[in-house]
């Protein structure tokens, strides 16, 4: 076991920890290591054209660099059911301390992007949240619809019972603009047609991006993307990963699951889930403490992505924030391949 002197447990109290304990056990810098570690892996295949080798790397490091970490780890959102995903699949546990360590929830995906990865496109990332045992979603591989604000709006400016106007002219008259000024950010799919041709109809400037929604809806928390909303249907195991983040910067996300067949809604039910319909809030879908971080694996508006620079030297860029202290850390890894 080659568990860093960081990544030790603190002395154990009598008492059971509470959440935030049980995360300080983890060391929220952990998480980094972590996913620097996939970007790293994905970003050997970034333009190469190959989706399932980028994939592959991003998580077979993502699992190598958890299983340093003094955790007893269950991955709850992660590369699918265990008959289809060999590693980093729902139920995994992760870890180097099975059932002693702190009992940690992980949301992952080693390579949100795997499509931009391959045609070196911007804005992919290897992105993970953990919170306490039962704090995530056991969301199921199946659609959600979205709609998020950043931090500063009066909770309830966005509703998903509300049209894409209703919706649009709250976030305007709470920023003081006309709806004409609002930017929404949408992924570029066919069955966004109709929402698209409502936004335009408004005048509001329609941000289209390929792939990659969890930094779409995170680009809402950052002024200087100039994005005010999110809307759309993207996956839910992406909705856990992007609440998670909301949840420690500010925000306002609503999501609903989507099922396009019984088969669908039978896996949902699986997971737990009765009320299929149901709107979920950030706290629904991340509650508790929570940790999120992403490394960049391609440049992009929350990130820049790995560089391959001179003498082996490979250069991160990654974001770690944590919901307890609202504490958003970026940090810039160096990493030297000899060593
Ligand atoms: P992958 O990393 O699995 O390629 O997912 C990328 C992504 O764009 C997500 O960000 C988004 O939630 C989902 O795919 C949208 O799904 P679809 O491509 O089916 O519209």
């Amino acid at each position: 076991m080659t568990t860093s002197p960081a990544a030790r447990p603190a002395a154990r109290s009598a008492e059971k920890p509470n959440a935030s304990q049980v995360l300080d056990r983890v060391l929220v810098l952990e998480m980094v290591r972590v996913t620097e570690a996939a970007a790293i892996g994905a970003a050997r295949l970034i333009g190469r054209g190959d989706e399932k080798a980028a994939d592959a790397a991003a998580v077979e490091a993502m699992r190598a660099a958890f299983n340093e970490l003094y955790m007893d780890g269950t991955v709850v959102i992660g590369e699918g059911e265990r008959d289809e995903a060999p590693m980093l699949y729902i139920g995994e546990k992760v870890g180097s301390a099975p059932g002693t360590g702190p009992r940690i929830d992980i949301a992952l995906d080693p390579l949100e992007g795997t499509t931009i990865t391959a045609k070196a496109g911007p804005d992919a990332l290897a992105v993970l949240a953990v919170a306490e045992e039962g704090g995530l979603l056991n969301a199921p591989d199946v659609y959600m619809e979205k709609l998020a604000v950043g931090p500063g709006y009066p909770e309830g400016v966005i509703d998903l019972d509300r049209t894409v106007a209703e919706n649009v002219q709250a976030v305007a008259q709470a920023k003081g603009v006309e709806p004409s000024d609002i930017v929404v950010c949408v992924l570029d799919r066919a069955r966004h047609e109709g929402i698209i041709a409502q936004l335009r109809a408004l005048g509001c400037g329609v941000r289209l991006i390929p792939d990659g929604d969890v930094a779409g809806v995170i680009a809402v928390t950052n002024e200087d993307t100039g994005i005010d909303m999110y809307m759309g249907t993207g996956g839910a195991p992406e909705g856990v990963l992007a609440a998670a983040a909301l949840r420690c910067v500010g925000g306002q996300f609503k999501g609903r699951l989507l099922f396009r067949n019984e088969d669908e809604k039978a896996r949902a039910r699986k997971w737990g889930i009765t009320d299929l319909n149901k709107i979920y809030d950030l706290a629904d879908l991340a509650k508790g403490d929570c940790i999120f971080a992403a490394t960049g694996v391609t440049d992009g508006s929350l990130l820049d992505g790995v560089k391959f620079r001179k003498n082996g030297i490979m250069t991160t860029d990654s974001v770690v924030m944590r919901a307890s202290s609202g504490t958003v850390r970026w940090v810039k890894g160096e990493h030297r391949r000899q060593r």
